[in-house]
């Protein structure tokens, strides 16, 4: 591909920073990296890592600087907010885009700033990221929304917990797609309820951003979201930035959460005169690249197309389904069905029967160079709602952790798919998996108690063969990192 040629679902893959990657397994041959792990992090698509470096030849400081670079990069910087906002449909006259870090912190922005007295309810659902939950147990009555047994949410419990907090309800806080099933929730239905009962919604888009079209949809619109935030390093952009989009007009009143330089238009020692939005809420000297990054990434996904990514994706999911559904130990969570595929994300969770999680994962790294993620997912609740796990076995489980034992903790494994997957990829972690699950393990595995991992006996990649921070200083696998400081 040249820098002309267009970026589509067919080539996208090429495009792929360190698609070539090769790792080490523990039979001491090499193989071509899987990366199954794309709802935690997707890599850097090329056109982004690109832009950065073009980019940083002008990257110098913004707003506050009056020479050539600085006026070239403050109109990046603006002009990156309004790509954010339109990629998520909304109407920028009346709403704002503020940066930050990550999904986590516009929450935690949202939830510091958004008026609520004592007494107001927010409603989550029981599916929710940490990072969609704990945030708002501090600044309000919480009340969790049911899912059923296969993860979907319970919408008559939705409708029940309207119903029964009726005229108290200020905002119902609801991820686009959960990080661990992969299920769709119906936003905007749930949006038009949320309005006809008086309150807002916000959408946790983490998960939704890097895989579906968002529209926000006009604010006459009854459907239409009042809050979106997502993250662009699961957007191919690892660049630290995240976004959250809403009304102007909630952030133009108040004191920000956090304050400081950029956040005023003028400070005499007895006043402060706040600046509008998005300034308000942008604390301190913003990450410029960050931002430039997620816009270029926000372009490379709508070159490539939301539809062709969705279908692309879907066709991964299917095939992998009918491929695990095939082996005999494997335990799938969620939506199972493969014809069903297009209606979730390709997240999917599993368990092999009769083997830990955390050596799943180990496994499928050290015999199969595929990444994945194991564990809870930061979604607690939710994971112990798909397993089963009763409230006094979860209770053992919180003093196990307390006393410093994660061994036999429940949990998942989970595939997650980006753009640039393909269906070679599914079947060699498929055929990995049916080694395993017939009991074709190759290595000895101990597990660390205090983490929970297993690793290989006796084995120690040499990592400075692939990456060296600094010559002399070794990377250690979950090891202390700099022992003695000041050497
Ligand atoms: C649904 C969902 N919400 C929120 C987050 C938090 O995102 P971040 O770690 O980028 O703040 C994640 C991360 O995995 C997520 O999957």
């Amino acid at each position: 591909m040249t820098g002309n040629d267009r970026l589509t679902i067919h080539n996208v893959r090429e495009q792929i920073v360190g698609i070539d990657a090769q790792v080490p397994l523990l039979d001491g041959s090499h193989r071509q990296y899987v990366n199954f792990d794309n709802a935690a992090s997707t890599p850097a698509l090329r056109p982004v890592f690109d832009k950065v470096n073009e980019f940083m030849s002008w990257y110098s400081s913004i707003h506050r600087g009056a020479g050539f670079k600085s006026q070239i990069a403050t109109a990046a910087y603006e002009l990156s907010h309004d790509i954010v906002g339109c990629f998520v449909g909304a109407n920028l006259e009346t709403n704002t885009v503020i940066f930050g870090k990550n999904t986590t912190e516009a929450i935690n922005k949202l939830a510091r700033r958004l008026p609520l007295e004592s007494g107001d309810v927010v409603l989550c659902s029981l599916m929710e990221h940490h990072s969609n939950d704990l945030p708002w147990r501090q600044r309000a009555r919480l009340f969790y929304i049911a899912v059923h047994d296969d993860g979907s949410l319970d919408e008559d419990d939705f409708d029940r917990l309207l119903h029964q907090h009726a005229g108290r309800v200020k905002l119902v806080a609801i991820s686009g797609a959960s990080n661990v099933t992969g299920h769709l929730n119906p936003i905007h239905r749930l949006a038009e309820k949320s309005h006809a009962a008086g309150a807002r919604i916000l959408v946790d888009a983490a998960q939704l951003a890097p895989h579906r079209a968002i529209n926000m949809r006009a604010d006459a619109d009854p459907g239409h979201l009042d809050f979106v935030v997502l993250s662009a390093h699961k957007m191919y952009a690892p660049y630290g930035t995240g976004a959250l989009v809403g009304p102007a007009s909630i952030f133009a009143q108040g004191v920000p959460d956090q304050v400081g330089g950029g956040t005023v238009d003028i400070v005499t020692v007895e006043d402060v005169r706040w600046a509008q939005p998005p300034d308000r809420d942008e604390a301190g000297s913003p990450n410029v690249v960050g931002a430039v990054a997620l816009a270029q990434a926000i372009l490379s996904l709508q070159q490539i197309g939301m539809e062709a990514v969705a279908r692309h994706e879907a066709e991964l999911t299917a095939h992998a389904l009918r491929r695990l559904r095939a082996i005999d130990g494997i335990q799938l969570y969620g939506l199972t069905e493969s014809d069903r595929a297009s209606e979730r994300l390709g997240v999917i969770p599993f368990n092999v029967r009769g083997m830990d999680h955390y050596k799943v994962a180990a496994v499928l790294s050290f015999e199969g160079g595929i990444g994945v993620r194991n564990g809870c997912f930061c979604a607690h609740p939710y994971i112990l709602r798909l397993l089963k796990v009763p409230g006094e076995q979860a209770l053992r489980h919180q003093e196990d952790i307390s006393s410093g034992t994660r061994r036999g903790l429940p949990g998942l494994v989970r595939i997650s798919f980006g753009c640039y997957n393909t269906i070679e990829e599914v079947d060699h972690a498929a055929e990995t998996l049916a080694r395993m699950a017939a009991g074709g393990v190759s290595g000895e595995y101990d597990q660390d108690p205090a983490s929970g991992a297993y690793w290989p006996r006796g084995y120690r990649p040499d990592y400075e063969q692939y990456f060296v921070l600094q010559p002399g200083l070794k990377l250690q696998p979950h090891g202390p990192r700099l022992p003695r400081c000041g050497v």
